[in-house]
Formats: structure tokens, C-alpha cells, sequence
């Protein structure tokens, strides 16, 4: 089924592999390390890709190039690969366009192991970052030398939920000849799409909302044909590839991701109103309360404010941890985009290893609480927030 045409929903559900000799309606999972050849021309031309077909699961398999084609359609993308982690997609992206010597301009607030790797592994390899402030956004360009290569973000940012202009970034990187890389796990492709702003690679955790119920790890990047070529030959040698099992997960989640994301957000939006009102919470950031420093941005370029909401318990560190201990309902977990509501605490958890200059630094006060609002009824989450900060 071929038609660029049709809506979201419909290539999310419609876009999928031909049927069998079974006529399956639902696609199956093709649990195969690996796959056979006719005669030895046959073997010959796919191994030179004069043949577009499967070899070995490292490098592609019919389920995960299922998923990376709804992924590379419902991002208007000409090409992506699949990895096993989200941070696999994050490394192998950099690691396969960047050489030695080659110079990063990010965004400070980044996720915790992206940070690691800017910070800890790719100096090894003599690949500096520079990190410039997302809420400056105008002091970009003095962090861009000779040697940069890459400019990056996230939008909204984990855990503050920060937001960047996407058109403005796509401006200053096709100025000075960067690639541009948005990783675009908080919003998902039914909210946001980096691409149509002029961004070069758009990276997931589909981990996150994509699977959206908190079963299996799963990343991907797509974007423009030549990076993706580098890309994947990076990566059919060195292994990141992701499961067919997944994949076969994934691409079915995708089939309800459109329902799931707007109900997320509606409850959401719903939480991030009542905690805006609380008197024990001093602040809420949420993409669509006019109250967020960005929410001309936001609402320029998000169909919907996500399901994240961070908002600043009053008393600080104590209180954080206090307000965890009470809660009954949601969980407490490390992940994020799941059905149950999950709250989290990043000054006493994630980020208790920093300072607390560095801390600020990617707006993580002591009392910062990040909530990722589930699919429960609306009115029980609300009931378990308020007790919990009562
Ligand atoms: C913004 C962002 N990028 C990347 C990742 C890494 O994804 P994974 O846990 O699938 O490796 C995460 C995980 O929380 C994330 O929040």
C-alpha cells in the first residue's frame, strides 16, 4: 500500500508488510537470524546491493524494517535505522558521522547518559562539546568553531521539560553547515516533526511513548538519505540492531500511537491545571499552560503539550523526597510514556550526583518533580497527587 496521501493514522496502521501465502491480517514475526539465497548470483548481487533484500538480521530484518518505514512516514523522512535502545540511536548516529578531532555544539539539558557521552566516552576519542543554554538560544553561535560538525537538541528536554525553536535552530545550522539532530522522544512524531523545520536526523527512545506501555527498549533515527547510508554501514559492523521481537512490538504500538498520545495529553493537561493551582507546588512547567516561558513556541510547533509535566515542590530536597514516600497510585520508575503515571524526583535519584550549580545549570532545582502522566483515570491521579503533597 502506497499513498504518501493518507493521514497519520492511516500510514501509522496501513503501512505494512505484503502478506504471506496465510493471508494474515496482522503481520507476523519473522524470527530469523538470518536469511537464504537462491544460487550463488543471487548471494553475489545482494551482497553488492545491486538486490534490495534481507541478508542477516544484523543488518535488516522484514519486522524492523517495518517499524523504521511507518517511523520514517509519520516523520516525513527519507530513510532511518533501527537500534535496540534509544541510546544506541544516539551513539551510533554521532559515532558514525563524527571523526577525531571533530567539535559538538549541544544543548545543556540533555539526557543523563547523552551527557555521559559527551562528557566521558567521546573525549576519548578527541570530541569536545560545547554546551550552550537552551533558554539562550541567541548565544548559539559563539559556541560554533571551525570544527563543528553537529548542533543538537532536545525538545522538550527530560527532565524539565524545556523547549528550543526548532526553525531557528534548523536556521543557524544550515548558516554554518552543521548537521542539525533533534532528539524527539518527549514529543513523539503525532506531536512534533523536527524534519518539517529543517532538521537533518531525528532520533527516539521508542522506548517511551512509542511502545507506550512500558514493555520493551527500542530506538531509531531517520532523516536524510546520504547520513543514514553512513549510518547504517556504521552500524550493520558494529551491531546495535534491534530485535525483530521488538520491532514486531513496536510497529504494532505505532498502530494506536495517534489515541494513546491525545489522551495523554488531555489527561495531562488536566494534571499540569490542578498542580498549578496547588498550594504546595511554587511552580508547574507543562509546553501548553501559557504559563511556560515558551509557549508561543510551543504551540507553534506542537499539535499537543506531551504527557511530561515538571513542576517545584515548595521546601526543596525534603519535600521531593517526602512527596515520593506518600505516593499510593502512580509509580515510582525510572521510565517515562507508560500507561501508569510515573513520578520522579531527579535532584534526589537521577541527579543526585551533581552539584548543585550544575544542577541549575540544566534547570533542575532541589524541588523539581517530573511527572509522566499515564492513561489511569484522570480524577484517581489527580486524588494520589494532591495526597501526596498534602
Ligand atoms: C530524551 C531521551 N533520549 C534518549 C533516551 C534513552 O533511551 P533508552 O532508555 O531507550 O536507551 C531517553 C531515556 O529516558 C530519553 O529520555
Amino acid at each position: 500500500m502506497e499513498n504518501d496521501n493518507f493521514g497519520f493514522e492511516t500510514q501509522a496502521i496501513r503501512t505494512q508488510l505484503e502478506r504471506t501465502q496465510f493471508q494474515e491480517h496482522s503481520v507476523p514475526l519473522y524470527l530469523s537470524s538470518s536469511f537464504v539465497f537462491d544460487d550463488a548470483e543471487d548471494m553475489r548481487a545482494s551482497f553488492t546491493e545491486e538486490k534490495d533484500r534481507n541478508i542477516y538480521s544484523r543488518f535488516s530484518n522484514p519486522n524492523t524494517s517495518e517499524f523504521v518505514e511507518k517511523i520514517c512516514k509519520m516523520e516525513g523522512a527519507e530513510a532511518g535505522y533501527a537500534f535496540a535502545t534509544g541510546m544506541a540511536a544516539v551513539f551510533s548516529t554521532f559515532a558514525a558521522l563524527l571523526n577525531a578531532g571533530d567539535h559538538i555544539v549541544s544543548a545543556g539539558s540533555v539526557f543523563g547518559s547523552t551527557h555521559a557521552l559527551f562528557m566521558t566516552y567521546f573525549p576519548k576519542w578527541n570530541i569536545e562539546t560545547s554546551y550552550f543554554d537552551i533558554n539562550k538560544p541567541e548565544t548559539i553561535e559563539s559556541f560554533i568553531k571551525p570544527n563543528t560538525k553537529i548542533l543538537y537538541a532536545e525538545s522538550p528536554t527530560n527532565p524539565a521539560v524545556d523547549i528550543i525553536d526548532l526553525e531557528l535552530l534548523s536556521v543557524i545550522a544550515k548558516k554554518h553547515n552543521l548537521i542539525l539532530i533533534v532528539d524527539n522522544c518527549f514529543a513523539t512524531p503525532y506531536i512534533q516533526q523536527p524534519i518539517k523545520w529543517g532538521t537533518d536526523l531525528v532520533i527516539h527512545s521508542a522506548t517511551k511513548l512509542i511502545d507506550g506501555q512500558g514493555r520493551v527498549l527500542g530506538g531509531v533515527t531517520v532523516g536524510r538519505e546520504d547520513l543514514i547510508r553512513q549510518i547504517y554501514l556504521f552500524s550493520r559492523n558494529t551491531g546495535p540492531a534491534l530485535s525483530p521481537f521488538n520491532a514486531w512490538i513496536l510497529s504494532k504500538s505505532l498502530e494506536t500511537l495517534a489515541v494513546r498520545v491525545e489522551k495523554h495529553c488531555e489527561n495531562a493537561l488536566i494534571v499540569a491545571e490542578f498542580l498549578e493551582k496547588n498550594p504546595n507546588v511554587n511552580s508547574v512547567k507543562y509546553p501548553f499552560l501559557k504559563s511556560h516561558p515558551k509557549y508561543e513556541i510551543a504551540k507553534k510547533q506542537m499539535l499537543l503539550g506531551g504527557n511530561i509535566i515538571a513542576f517545584e515542590i515548595k521546601g526543596g530536597l525534603e519535600a521531593g523526597r517526602a512527596f515520593l514516600d506518600k505516593i499510593k497510585l502512580c509509580s515510582l520508575s525510572a521510565n517515562i510514556g507508560d500507561t501508569r503515571t510515573i513520578v520522579t524526583h531527579p535532584a534526589s535519584t537521577t541527579h543526585s550526583k551533581l552539584s548543585v550549580d550544575e544542577r541549575l545549570a540544566v534547570s533542575i532545582t532541589d524541588g523539581l518533580v517530573r511527572v509522566s502522566v499515564g492513561l489511569e483515570t484522570v480524577k484517581d491521579v489527580i486524588a494520589d497527587l494532591e495526597q501526596a503533597l498534602s
